[in-house]
């Protein structure tokens, strides 16, 4: 196996064009006090697709940005996989739609390109780079790079809990030696159970038990946490610059860094120099019962994220992350990705040196699955994270009404058959233009 340095060379975005907004529009119809969605769940707005956007002209989309920023041609990627959870074949993979939307715009062709689709909820996007990684290590890229793309429509049914929490978008990364963004590390570590708190069996909306899913995302994360210390070593308060997690809403984030941190700061000088203040973290050998163990577990860390010590933490670390999540919702397998992305523009808007820190990379999956492994920042990652459109492409989104979004949300159920216009005009984009004679699905590229 080589030893090159591997990791994402580039990353691109690109937003479903319509958004929704939460606390003005959505609240006051579910009959919600606006403060659930701002503060309790920590969204603003979701970003929806319009009449004429799907998994594949999102995906391609970002992925024709990224390609064609990065100069490059179809000769150069050697493998296209795809990660979703919102996949409308069993049989064709949305890559070979992609594939086929990105040979109209560029010469050649992807003929030589290995393409796949991954599944495991929202984990398949850090599976899918893994997947580039492995293949990138073990020398059978011919030199050639991988276009990991990770897209959905996060669209739960009418009247679910989950429908706070949609969300629409893509994000292409590309998976290459020698990267210019972040090099991803050796060391993973895995929490990974059966468990049924999310999942769509042959059905287009998902069945969700959404307290329990809180749960089982910080019982995997917690394992994923330990499996990767047993390898990486313990993770020190410090270690990373930047946590980006999974993030559904940003209120599931802050619970789950609570517990990073409490985790984390363990053991160190950090718990002993609060301990005048909140006491020590307790032990379980101190406790009789499970029960009373985690109740003063549960104190402690109520009084931990009180302190200014956590505060500062989470405002560097944490906070950063969350910057687009806020006012997308939840992209699934892109979501962790767009955390990324979202930090490392923080870092750049504040003139924060990142070259040769440590991101800490925390995934997560229904069903279930948490990973966490870690990425150095590279020195070219300033130039990379400049170049992102990303507030151009949140206020160009075009701001439906509550009548609107219930159309929208019909357009794309697949249990409605509608007859809607679109609400924003394509230009220089993939768009859906109808089905063919074998049910397949049509594409071209607007100028
Ligand atoms: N002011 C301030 N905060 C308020 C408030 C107000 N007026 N009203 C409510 N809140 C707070 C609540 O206290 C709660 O915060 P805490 O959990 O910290 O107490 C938060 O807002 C949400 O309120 P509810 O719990 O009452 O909301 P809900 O029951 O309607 O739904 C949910 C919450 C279960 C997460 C639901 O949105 C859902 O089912 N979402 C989909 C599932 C999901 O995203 N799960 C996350 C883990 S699984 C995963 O990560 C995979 C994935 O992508 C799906």
């Amino acid at each position: 196996m080589s030893d090159t340095s591997v990791g994402i060379d580039a990353i691109e975005m690109h937003t479903g064009k319509l958004r929704l907004d939460l606390a003005e529009t959505f609240a006051p119809k579910m009959g919600d006090d606006p403060a659930k969605y701002t503060k309790g769940l920590g969204l603003y707005a979701s970003s929806f697709p319009d009449t004429y956007e799907d998994i594949v002209t999102m995906g391609a989309n970002a992925a024709h940005r990224l390609m064609a920023r990065k100069g490059l041609e179809p000769e150069d990627i050697g493998r296209i996989d795809v990660a979703t959870e919102s996949a409308f074949d069993q049989s064709k993979p949305v890559s070979t739609y992609i594939a086929g939307c990105l040979e109209q715009v560029f010469d050649g062709d992807f003929h030589h390109a290995n393409k796949g689709e991954r599944k495991f909820a929202c984990v398949a996007g850090t599976q899918s780079i893994d997947d580039a990684y492995n293949w990138i290590r073990a020398g059978r890229n011919r030199g050639r790079a991988a276009l990991v793309v990770a897209t959905d429509t996060a669209l739960y049914a009418r009247d679910d809990p989950g429908e706070a929490t949609q969300g629409a978008g893509a994000v292409a990364m590309l998976i290459d030696e020698d990267p210019d963004l972040v090099e991803i590390s050796n060391a993973q570590g895995y929490g990974s159970a059966d468990e049924t708190d999310f999942l769509k069996p042959n059905q287009q909306f998902p069945s969700v038990d959404g307290k329990r899913s809180v749960q089982v995302y910080l019982a995997r994360m917690r394992e994923a946490v330990i499996d990767y210390e047993s390898v990486a070593g313990k993770i020190q308060p410090d270690e990373f610059a930047l946590l980006p997690f999974h993030t559904p809403f940003p209120g599931m984030v802050r619970k789950a860094a609570a517990l990073a941190y409490r985790h984390m700061i363990r053991d160190t000088e950090v718990e002993e120099s609060l301990a005048d203040e909140i006491g020590r973290q307790p032990r379980p050998e101190a406790f009789d019962d499970d029960g009373a163990y985690l109740d003063a577990m549960g104190e402690y860390t109520d009084r931990l994220v009180e302190t200014d010590a956590y505060a500062d933490w989470y405002e560097r670390v944490v906070d950063p992350t969350l910057d687009i999540s806020r006012h997308v919702g939840n992209w699934y397998t892109g979501s962790v990705h767009v955390a990324r992305m979202s930090g490392l523009r923080r870092a750049l808007d504040e003139g924060i040196d990142l070259t040769g820190r440590q991101l800490g990379v925390a995934s997560y999956g229904s069903g279930a699955q948490a990973e966490v492994h870690a990425e150095t920042v590279q020195p070219g990652w300033e130039e990379e994270i400049a170049q992102l459109n990303v507030d151009e492409q949140l206020e160009a989104r075009y701001d439906i009404s509550f009548a609107e979004y219930e159309l929208v949300h019909d357009v794309h159920n697949y249990d409605e058959e509608t007859d809607v216009e679109e609400f924003t005009t394509p230009s220089e984009e993939f768009v859906f233009e109808g089905w063919g004679r074998m049910g397949e699905r049509k594409y071209s590229y607007v100028d």
